[in-house]
């Protein structure tokens, strides 16, 4: 019983690192390959040694181009990766070019495809990421949900249920098994109250005139709560080409143990990011995603998480700081991994 899992974004680290053990568990074998998308240490090595995770057998160091030249190189690096590991299943997570690069590869290679996260949607047509996540549904075997919304979308494009498994999500049993190794960046000095900001996806930070609104709106609502940011390396790359300074203190990208420690700390999250709005639900931290629509719609019904435009941001702010929140579970109970890992034995096992 062989796996490859494909993973190459900070993202993916996170949840392959929850669903490793329970592969081994079921006596199932995993090969990682990380195709190199993000590489540096902070970005990359140190979740691995953090969370336990083994060293990747192949790394194919592919990253940086536009989209299309990323997914096209990862395509062609993965293909005699495949070829010669064989596997039962090829493995991917979520919704990065590394997603896509790997599903592709597993079909053109005629291997059986699982996708985890599967089900997401934005309805944004032309977001990376609903491309990406879009296509990997469409051509997977066995489509791994994480909540009942995310089966329904599944569900409403033609997807039957014998392809579909609502085993939770992975990011919930992660944050459980390590809440309690929670802890701060070495000599960081935190406000007493603040809120915990992350901007880095294209939409947002990639358009000159939307990040300069970002920056403006958030310089406002600097004047009524401290603002701390890990900042993403896009980020930094395009508020330097554009002689911007977020409002902030700045921090370098932190491990997920950090991520955990601030999560604590903060009284509110800003962000942009998928899995930190579902990290500050499972703090019970209220956020505001500073993006049209978010993916996680249960979250929105929750109350706790408002959408954000540049234009909405101060008004929602004081909104849902006025508000009391309630954060009931909606994403399993912490026990995705062995319910992934149980589907994946009896498939490989032809039952
Ligand atoms: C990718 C995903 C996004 C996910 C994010 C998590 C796609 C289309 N997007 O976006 O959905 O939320 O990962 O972080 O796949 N960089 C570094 N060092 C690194 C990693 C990146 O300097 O370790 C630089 C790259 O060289 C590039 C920029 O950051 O200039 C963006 O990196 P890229 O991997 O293309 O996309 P992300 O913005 O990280």
């Amino acid at each position: 019983m062989k796996v490859v899992t494909i993973l190459g974004a900070r993202p993916q680290f996170i949840k392959a690192a929850a669903l490793s053990k329970a592969l081994k568990n079921h006596g199932i074998e995993e090969v990682l390959v990380h195709t190199g998308q993000h590489y540096d240490a902070n970005m990359s090595g140190n979740f691995f040694k953090e969370l336990g995770l083994d060293s990747p057998k192949h790394n194919l160091d592919i990253h940086g181009g536009t989209d299309t030249d990323q997914t096209a190189r990862m395509m062609q690096a993965l293909e005699p990766i495949l070829k010669k590991e064989a596997p039962g299943l090829v493995i991917v997570f979520g919704d990065t070019n590394t997603t896509l690069a790997g599903a592709l590869a597993a079909k053109k290679g005629a291997f059986s495809l699982v996708h985890i996260e599967a089900g997401m949607r934005s309805y944004l047509p032309n977001q990376a990421e609903e491309i990406n996540r879009v296509l990997t549904d469409r051509i997977s075997d066995l489509c791994f949900t994480s909540s009942f919304s995310a089966s329904e979308n599944l569900r409403k494009e033609g997807f039957s249920d014998p392809q579909i498994f609502e085993c939770g999500d992975l990011m919930y049993d992660l944050f459980l098994q390590n809440w309690e190794k929670r802890t701060l960046a070495e000599g960081v000095v935190l406000p007493s109250r603040f809120a915990l900001l992350t901007l880095h996806r294209q939409e947002n930070v990639d358009q000159p005139d939307r990040l300069e609104s970002w920056v403006r709106e958030l310089q406002k609502l600097a004047e009524e709560i401290r603002l701390v940011c890990p900042l993403h390396p896009r980020t930094q790359k395009r508020l330097a080409a554009q002689n911007l300074n977020l409002p902030a203190q700045i921090l370098p990208p932190l491990s997920y143990f950090q991520i955990l420690g601030l999560l604590e700390r903060a009284s509110l999250v800003l962000t942009d990011s998928g899995g930190l709005q579902k990290e500050s639900y499972f703090a019970k931290r209220p956020c505001l995603t500073l993006r049209e629509n978010t993916e996680w719609t249960e979250l929105l019904e929750s109350g706790s998480n408002l959408l954000c435009s540049p234009e909405s941001l101060a008004e929602n702010f004081r909104a849902i700081r006025n508000e009391s929140h309630r954060f009931p579970l909606l994403f399993g109970h912490g026990e995705s991994a062995q319910c992934i890992a149980h589907h994946l034995a009896l498939h490989l096992q032809g039952k």
